[in-house]
Order: structure tokens, then sequence, then C-alpha cells
């Protein structure tokens, strides 16, 4: 008999805006749906729609129908490519603040009911420390840290592992390095992070790889476009695949899809 698998639910966050978190999302979930998974996306910058829109996709009910009472949450997920379903923000202002303590608990509540029959939920959180991003991190026990390799990014991300540690969230954390210009930069960064986070909260993060800074990423993300399909043999492309395979525990996989230069860094930095 085949066991039940649960659902993972995985926040995507990071400390700085615009390092990369809802085209490595968007990206991931769509493979993961290609490989047969059941994903669910859900476009947790509220007011900003971000998933939607790098799929160029318009939907006719969000958030905002759920949050007024218009709509249940199953109605208004929509469906995307190899079926994978996002549940749309909204494309206004809306705010977390702006719901009380009893609508919070049961947005949270429908979230899980939601979530239950799905082999992921992913949620494309805003960038930052704010509401949002503890109310999802309560949703979520796991989290992919994003960050570029700019000093800024990784300090940002550094202070939003604090503040969720601070809160009491404490996630499984999984390091992606957005935009490096080369393996050596990627592992020298998750390097960083890894001491900082060892040293000051004890407690430590794992690394899932890191996407180049590629052109096809942003000509893709100019048509609306997934890179995976727009340029499968784009080295974004390739590296995303060690992603997936490490984030679903198959390591064997992701070090033969790394090159022999990422291992030799691999056991360098271990
Ligand atoms: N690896 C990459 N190479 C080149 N461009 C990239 C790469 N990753 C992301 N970009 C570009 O960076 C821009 C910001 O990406 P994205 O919107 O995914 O970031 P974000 O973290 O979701 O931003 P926000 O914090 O505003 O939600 C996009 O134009 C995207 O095409
Ligand atoms: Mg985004």
């Amino acid at each position: 008999m085949e066991l039940n698998k649960a659902s993972r639910f995985i926040a995507v966050g990071s400390g700085k805006g615009g390092v990369g978190k809802t085209t490595i999302t968007v990206n991931l979930c769509l493979e993961l749906s290609r490989l047969g998974q059941k994903v669910l996306v859900i476009d947790g910058d509220l007011g900003l729609a971000n998933v939607c829109i790098s799929l160029g996709l318009d939907p006719e009910f969000t958030l905002e129908h759920y949050f007024s009472n218009q709509r249940r949450l199953e109605e208004i997920v929509i469906r995307g490519a190899y079926g994978l379903e996002i549940l749309p923000g909204t494309s206004g202002s809306h705010h977390l603040t702006q719901l009380s303590e009893e609508q919070k608990h049961n947005f949270i509540l429908d979230l899980q009911a939601l979530g239950k029959d799905r082999d992921y939920v992913f949620v494309d959180m805003a960038a930052g420390l704010g509401s949002q991003v503890t109310f999802f991190s309560r949703l979520c026990p796991e989290l992919i840290l994003v960050t570029t390799p700019e000093p800024t990014a990784m300090g940002d991300a550094y202070g939003l592992f604090k503040v969720l540690q601070e809160a009491s969230l404490k996630p499984q954390v999984w390091l992606i390095v957005n935009r490096a210009h080369s393996a050596w930069e990627a592992r020298s960064v998750e390097n960083k992070l890894r001491m900082a986070v060892r040293k000051f909260l004890g407690s430590h993060l794992d690394y899932l790889g890191y996407l180049p800074q590629d052109q096809a990423v942003m000509d893709s993300s100019r048509k609306q476009k997934p890179f995976v399909y727009e340029f499968p043999n784009a080295k974004a492309s390739q590296n995303l695949f060690t992603v997936l395979y490490r984030l679903e525990g198959n390591e064997l996989a992701a070090s033969r899809n790394e090159g022999l230069w990422d291992k030799v860094l691999q056991f360098i930095h271990s």
C-alpha cells in the first residue's frame, strides 16, 4: 500500500527585493508539475500579484474576492501549464494588517486545507521582514532563502533569518544564490552566510544550489515566459535541476548534475 506523502509547504523569501524569488518559484513549480508533482503556488506578495504577472495570467478572481467573502479559496485557484495550480494575489493594495485576527486564523486554516492534497505548496513572498512574511512563515515549515552575491542582499538575508528565529519560527532553511557570476562566487556566499548563522544564531542552513547571472532569464522574464521552457539548455535551466533534485532529497542526481568544478568547490567549502 502506498502511503500518502505529506504536503510540503515551502515559503520563498529574501531580505532584499528583486533578487529573483518569483522567477525561481515559478520555474521550479512548473518543472515539478511537469515531472508529475501536484503543485500549488500562492502569490504571497499580497497586493502585487507577482506570480500571475510573470506567467502573463490575468485571473478573473483573486484573494480580494476571498477576503471580501465573494469566493471560497478553492474557487479562485487557476491552472497553468502542466496542471500547476496558482492562487492569485490581489492586484490592489491589500494588506494583512487590514484583516482581523479571526480572518487571519481562518485564512491559515483554509490554506492548510487547500494544500492538503498537493505534493508541494509554494508561497512566493514579498521581500523583507514585514507582517506578510511572518504570517506565511507560520504556514510553512520550510523556507527557501534567496540572495544574490551583493553584500546588501546577503546582509538582508541574514536579517530575515534572524527575525524568523527571534519570532520563534525556526523553519528548515534552504539557500539559493541567484545571479552568481561563477560557482565559486556562489559557494563563497553560501559559506559566509552559513558561518554567520552558525556563529551568531547557533543555527544552520542547507545549500540548494545557485543560478548564474543569465541573459536567458532576463529575456524570458520580459516575454512573461518561464526560462526553463524558453531556454532549456541555458545554464540557469540546468542549475535549476540541481536545485530541484536537492529539494527532492536526491543528492546523487544533484551532484551528477553539477559539474566537476562545483563538486571540487563543495569539497573545499565543506
Ligand atoms: N539569474 C538571473 N539572471 C538574470 N536576471 C535575473 C536572474 N534572476 C532574476 N533575474 C531578473 O531580476 C528581476 C527580478 O526578479 P524577480 O521579480 O524574480 O525578483 P523578486 O525577488 O521576486 O522581486 P520582488 O522582491 O520585487 O518580488 C527580473 O527582471 C528577472 O528577470
Ligand atoms: Mg517577486
